[in-house]
Order: C-alpha cells, then sequence, then structure tokens
C-alpha cells in the first residue's frame, strides 16, 4: 500500500497522544478528589456514630414495588366559583392583573370536586386541591400546581401530583405528573384537559381530566 508520508507523520507525532495522556492524568487527579470528598464524609459519619446507614441501596421489592404498571383514570373537575359555596377563590393579583386582556398575575386556589360522571351530583372520587396561576401575558395561559386527592376504594388517601401549562382555550390541555402518594408512589405520566361545561355568566367550569399514569 501506498501511504503518503505526510499521513504517517500525522499518525506517529506526539500530540495527540500527550494531550490525551495529560487528559487521564487530569481525570485521575479529579478521581482521586472525589474520593478524598468521600472519605471526608465518611469520617464525619463515623464520627457521629448514629446515621451510619444515611444511605443506601434498596432492592424495591422490599418496598412492595413489584410490577411497574399504566392506568387510566376519568374524572371530572368543577371548579365552583360562584354560590356560596365556592371552591375556586382568587387570593392574590398583582395592580395590573386587572387590566390585563390575559389576566397575567392572578392566582386561584382550589378545592374542585373530582367526580365520576359530567354532572356535579354524580359520585365524588376525590378533590382537586392546588392553585392555577395566570402566566401568560399575551395568551391565556395558567400554571396548574394541584394534587388529586382520591377518596374513593383502594384509592382512598392516594394522590397524584399535577403541574403544567394549561392553554386554556385549546381543545385540549396536556399536563405533566410529576409524582404521587400511597398507591401513586413513584407516579409519573400526563393528563389530558378538555373542557366540558363552561358558564360564562357565572365562570363556573367542569373540565373532563383523562389521567395516564405509570405507577407500582
Ligand atoms: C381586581 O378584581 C378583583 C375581582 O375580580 C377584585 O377583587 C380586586 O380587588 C381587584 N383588584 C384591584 C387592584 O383592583
Ligand atoms: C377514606 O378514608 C378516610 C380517612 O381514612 C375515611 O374517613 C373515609 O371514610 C374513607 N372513605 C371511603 C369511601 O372509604
Amino acid at each position: 500500500m501506498l501511504v503518503p508520508t505526510s499521513q504517517i507523520r500525522n499518525t506517529s507525532v506526539g500530540r495527540p497522544d500527550q494531550e490525551q495522556f495529560e487528559h487521564e492524568v487530569n481525570l485521575h487527579g479529579f478521581g482521586c478528589r472525589i474520593f478524598m470528598f468521600f472519605f471526608y464524609i465518611s469520617n464525619i459519619v463515623a464520627v457521629d456514630g448514629k446515621s451510619q446507614t444515611f444511605g443506601r441501596v434498596l432492592n424495591p421489592i422490599k418496598l412492595g414495588l413489584k410490577q411497574e404498571k399504566l392506568s387510566h383514570f376519568r374524572v371530572y373537575w368543577h371548579d365552583i366559583v360562584s354560590g356560596p359555596n365556592p371552591t375556586s377563590i382568587r387570593v392574590a393579583g398583582a395592580p395590573s392583573t386587572n387590566k390585563s386582556k390575559t389576566g397575567f398575575g392572578a392566582i386561584v386556589m382550589i378545592d374542585d370536586p373530582l367526580t365520576e360522571g359530567p354532572e356535579l351530583s354524580s359520585k365524588l372520587m376525590g378533590r382537586a386541591q392546588g392553585f392555577y396561576a395566570s402566566a401568560g401575558v399575551n395568551e391565556v395561559a395558567a400554571l396548574m400546581n394541584m394534587n388529586f386527592a382520591f377518596m374513593v376504594g383502594k384509592y382512598n388517601g392516594s394522590t397524584i401530583s399535577i403541574m403544567g401549562r394549561n392553554k386554556v382555550l385549546t381543545e385540549v390541555r396536556e399536563m405533566s405528573i410529576v409524582g404521587g402518594s400511597g398507591l401513586f408512589r413513584f407516579a409519573r405520566g400526563y393528563v389530558e384537559a378538555r373542557a366540558k361545561k363552561l358558564d360564562y355568566k357565572t365562570g363556573d367550569a367542569t373540565v373532563e381530566y383523562n389521567i395516564y399514569v405509570f405507577h407500582y
């Protein structure tokens, strides 16, 4: 094979290898520092005496986490603004909020019933507790931050935490499930919200929530 001498020179020049070597040396130094850090930490723990099991690796089975599954739930969320017992109340706003086209800056606290069917009189499945905030200057977009606290059957007492962007005027709004408790420990997933009913006079609204959640 004819190999141009320039290529031979390129492979035999020491520079790239040397750079890599220096790189490795640096990594080694970094590793050393990490080791020293943990050595230092473990000394503190040893002196403290009590916290020797501050951190340890657990077998998920021991926590009862056997098989992750995907569940779907559907509930109807009722934002009741009017009447003597509102479940949705505005608690804060900026001086400019009332002048804003989008209500930018308003914060609304909610304890909204979640029902099995679209009618408020249908079976109560839980409550949506949290707040939403008007987060869009030029568009109607809310930051939703709420826990769905379930109250029926084996789900009684378990919660799903939802945080996401709600572009209120679009047909389907997707928000994240960022965690959960009880039967929803280690939850992750998303919800889809669709408006079912909006009373323009009172401001009361019913929204269908489809919940898609991975949990154990
Ligand atoms: C803005 O409007 C709300 C009612 O929607 C009222 O309670 C509040 O006092 C108003 N705030 C200001 C600063 O005008
Ligand atoms: C749910 O749990 C609460 C508190 O543990 C209890 O008072 C209530 O009766 C339970 N509801 C149902 C429907 O099981």
